[in-house]
């Protein structure tokens, strides 16, 4: 009997129960009252009295290791129950930090908001463009040094595709599909065959706006500027049309504002002028629009258009433009709370 108890502590010693019904199990078959202890306890009676007293303790031993060890098996259990009830499966396992917006997105919405605020709505048009919508129909003299190579990307098996250079070919297609009112800002991105530096880009954003109707006149156009002048540098900002040439535009004009660093006094940002450049802009040449299918003896028009990177080079100070494509999440964190 001493060995069958000395086997059963040490079995009772390695039991485990993964479960809750492995640990009845297991106190059926140790502790129930068919259970193996207990057939032992009506044993006893059996065991000659000189190895009572020996046999006895061990018995009571062993039935105390075996409620001890159930009684930890359930404690087991109820402790994990406790941890498995407290862990939230649905959370993520480590924090996940917020991206940002990049700073050409948070100017180019800027900027088409203001001109939504002025009725405008989005257009968009294709990258990969033809010579009509880039140059011809925009009026660009066939030898136009934007038509050369070292100035624009042309497809060499193909020289009537060209990567577009600026985003005026989206109001010829919209002018070839619908007549006036149009009403529409242009943003995308523009390609230019240029070396890279911190000033210049192969690529780069621009928003163009466009509007035709009966009677558009140039102090419509002023008006436009002045209130997205005003709405994206600040109130006290002013405005100053220089003439310019664009073969799409007649008249055309360069519009610069008052430098927003200092305020016009004069600093080396606006070269001491007081002045900084941001964008083309003028009445749509009555070519264009016939071009387009659109009556020039009804209807007139003005247009302007801007480079994205240069207005966030002005509200941020980007000193060098090739921090814009270059991905570095240090840089572009800093515009987290620009929006
Ligand atoms: N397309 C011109 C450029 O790429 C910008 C521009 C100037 C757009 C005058 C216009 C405009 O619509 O009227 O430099």
């Amino acid at each position: 009997m001493l060995d069958k108890i000395h086997s059963l502590l040490s079995e009772i010693d390695r039991v485990t129960a993964s479960n809750a019904d492995e640990l009845e199990a297991l106190r059926i078959k140790y502790l129930s009252k068919k259970g193996i202890i207990s057939v032992l306890m009506d044993d006893f009676r059996n065991v000659a009295p000189e190895q009572k007293r020996e046999v006895g303790m061990k018995l009571n031993e062993l039935k105390q290791k075996a409620q001890e060890k159930m009684q930890s098996l359930k404690d087991q259990f109820e402790s994990n129950k406790g941890k498995n009830a407290e862990i939230d499966l649905t959370r993520t396992a480590y924090p996940v930090s917020l991206g940002t917006r990049h700073p050409i997105s948070i100017v180019k919405e800027e900027i088409c908001d203001i001109f939504k605020r002025l009725g405008f709505s989005i257009a968009e048009g294709p990258e990969v463009e033809d010579d009509w919508h880039v140059f011809s129909s925009l009026n660009f003299a066939e030898d136009h040094p934007a038509r050369d190579m070292q100035d624009t990307f042309f497809i060499q098996s193909n020289p009537d595709i060209v990567l577009r250079t600026h985003t005026s070919s989206v109001q010829t297609r919209v002018m070839e599909k619908t007549q006036p009112p149009i009403r529409i800002i242009c943003p995308g991105r523009v390609y230019r065959n240029e070396a890279i530096s911190y000033r210049a880009h192969c690529f780069f954003h621009q928003v163009e706006a466009l509007y035709v109707d009966k009677d558009v006149s140039f102090a419509d156009l002023k008006q436009a500027l002045l209130f997205f002048a005003k709405e994206m540098f600040g109130a006290d900002t002013k405005i100053r049309l220089r003439p310019s040439y664009f073969p799409f535009t007649e008249p055309s004009a360069e519009m610069d504002i008052s430098c927003n660093l200092c305020g016009g006094e004069g600093c080396p940002f606006c070269k001491y002028t007081g002045w900084v450049e941001i964008l083309g802009c003028g009445m749509v040449d009555p070519n264009v629009l016939d071009n387009c299918g659109i009556d020039s003896k009804i209807y007139t028009g003005y247009a302007l258009g801007m480079g994205i990177e240069r207005i966030t080079n002005l509200k941020y100070q980007v000193k060098d433009l090739r921090m814009f494509s270059e991905n570095d999440v240090r840089f572009l964190e800093q515009f987290q709370a620009a929006h």
